[in-house]
């Protein structure tokens, strides 16, 4: 069963909020402030280690009645039904969305297509724990029996954001082995990576859903080359080489063949949301087996959280809800991810895979192009040092964005009063923002440090930065885009917008590899013209 295609505009309740909105527009955040004193009561809610506030919005009671109102006439409870039950809904690839049963421990078994595949879930498990015991432990040991000390992930998009990200979100649970990521097909990437490691106690994980992405297999191979400088004897590869893939054909071409070099996943695992399997072993591996599960737990609880929790009190509904009132409403397309914590810095980069890929569609379900805005652009950076550099145009830029700021309430150090002053800075920027400075205006002689305010964003308060918590943090977050998905009459969980651009590139890496004419436009034929002449250009 799939998801029911309900045109969100064209329902009752958006004709209402578009009312409302035009209501609520005449209220700054100040006056609303004013009018209510509980606003901070009203408009915050806890679950476990997590504490939303988001007073600083323009909202009131019922504009979240509206927007739940327009969640059910959408069937978002169904929805939620169906993905955790594994029904098909991401239609276009004929696929269950699923990662949500690889942090569920408490089932032993679960029907998909007609077959338990948990006795397969429990494995990979198994297999994951054990292996990274052996790596932490020296009993598996590179062509010399050394231990390693080394890790390689190579991959790209889900299979690098989500590992990269968690590993220097962790980094204070961290193993002793050291992590590193290659990416990009820019061998400037892989060269300082390996420049520095030694190929007796480096393992190579390469980590792809399909093989076939053209940046993992390109750095693949040249770390198979590299290894084999050395090694020379290519028996050894599987001692240095582990894949993470659903393409088992395509591993055994690169030569893997034996069971225990491969992690499998399964098609009903998006990459951006893979982390919670195969694809976590890095992570695994980083922070050890046991932070890993608890980072699963996080997930879990949250996923409970959302299923079972009314709307209005539902952290990643509020999320979805509070944001589709912006984007739809006040025209407002820009999101910011600000983590004021340093170990959060890639939080963003990550964010901006799981979110706009995941919503940056433009045609519905029924194949109809949409009359109504989607997924925004995502941004953001790290606090306290984005203050000095994006933020000026938070405060006097001439466009709005929405955001979102994190921070934990128990630093990880504790160290003279660097975590007063953080919490500081986050609560000036988020009171700054709403409130301004409209005094100053009095003098109209000097009016360069008018703050407007009335400008809107969410807390985020989290207690400690723990797997755990890391892990229920990234499932708000999924569950937040999910639920934008199902009321925007998307298909979230599919990316053919980035097809183009691949099939495109292979075109053109022909003529550039070999020479040969080509026809394309006269920019790119110009283009092509100048990488032949490159001695001569310049
Ligand atoms: O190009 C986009 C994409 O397909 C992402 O969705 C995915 O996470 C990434 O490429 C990597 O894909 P793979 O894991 O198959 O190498």
């Amino acid at each position: 069963m799939t998801l029911k295609n309900i045109n969100p505009s064209k329902t009752n309740d958006w004709v209402m909020l578009k009312k409302h909105a035009n209501i609520i527009k005449h209220y700054t955040l100040k006056k609303l402030f004013k009018k209510d004193i509980n606003r901070f009561n009203k408009f915050s809610i806890k679950f476990n280690d997590i504490f939303l506030d988001f007073s600083k919005n323009h909202i009131v009671e019922d504009t979240l009645l509206l927007l739940c109102n327009l969640a059910e006439s959408c069937c978002l409870r169904q929805a939620i039904k169906k993905m955790f039950l594994g029904n098909k809904i991401n239609k276009t690839e004929n696929r269950g969305v699923l990662h949500t049963l690889l942090r569920n421990k408490y089932i032993n078994s679960f029907v998909y297509q007609k077959r338990n595949i948990y006795p397969e879930i429990n494995n990979l498990f198994n297999k994951i724990k054990n292996f990274t015991n052996d790596i932490l432990r020296g009993h598996w040991t590179g062509y010399t029996n050394k231990k390693i000390t080394d890790i390689v992930n190579i991959g790209i998009g889900g299979s690098d954001l989500g590992p990269s990200m968690v590993t220097e979100a962790l980094k204070y649970y961290k193993t002793d082995l050291n992590i590193h990521f290659v990416s990009n097909i820019d061998y400037s990437n892989i060269f300082h990576v390996i420049d520095s490691l030694n190929p007796e106690t480096t393992l190579f994980i390469v980590s792809s859903k399909t093989f076939t992405t053209e940046e993992t297999m390109t750095n693949a191979d040249t770390a198979k080359k590299w290894f084999l400088k050395y090694a020379v004897d290519k028996k050894y590869i599987l001692k240095h080489f582990i894949a993470i893939s659903t393409n088992l054909e395509a591993v055994k071409k690169f030569g893997i063949e034996s069971k225990n070099n491969i992690f499998q996943f399964w098609d009903w695992v998006g990459g951006r949301f893979s982390i919670w399997g195969a694809i976590g072993l890095t992570i695994s591996l980083s922070i050890g087996f046991k932070n890993f599960t608890n980072f699963l737990t996080g997930a879990y609880d949250m996923d409970c959280h959302f299923k079972t929790s009314d709307f209005r009190y539902n952290i990643p509904v509020i999320l979805a809800l509070i944001n589709i009132w912006y984007i739809n409403f006040f025209n407002i397309n820009v999101h910011l991810i600000l983590p004021y914590n340093n170990y959060l810095k890639l939080l963003p980069d990550y964010m901006q895979q799981l979110d706009m890929e995941s919503n940056g569609k433009y045609i519905d379900r029924n194949g109809n192009f949409l009359d109504y805005r989607t997924g925004p652009l995502i941004f953001g950076g790290v606090g306290t040092n984005v203050q000095h550099s994006f933020f000026q145009y938070l405060h006097q830029g001439t466009s709005l964005c929405t955001s979102d700021f994190l921070i934990s309430l128990f630093p990880l150090h504790d160290f003279g009063d660097h975590d007063i002053k953080l919490f500081s800075n986050f609560l000036a920027q988020t009171r700054a923002l709403a409130f301004g400075n409209t005094n100053v205006n009095n003098n109209k002689k000097f009016i360069f440090n008018y703050y407007s305010g009335n400008k809107c964003s969410n807390s985020i308060i989290f207690k400690k930065l723990t797997p755990y918590v890391l892990g229920s943090i990234i499932s708000m977050y999924e569950h937040k885009i999910f639920t934008q998905g199902v009321i925007w009459n998307i298909f979230s969980f599919d990316q053919w917008g980035v097809e183009l651009g691949k099939r495109i590139s292979k075109d053109i890496f022909n003529v550039l590899k070999n020479n040969i004419s080509n026809n394309f436009d006269s920019s790119t034929n110009g283009l092509i013209n100048i990488f032949f002449r490159k001695n001569s250009l310049f």
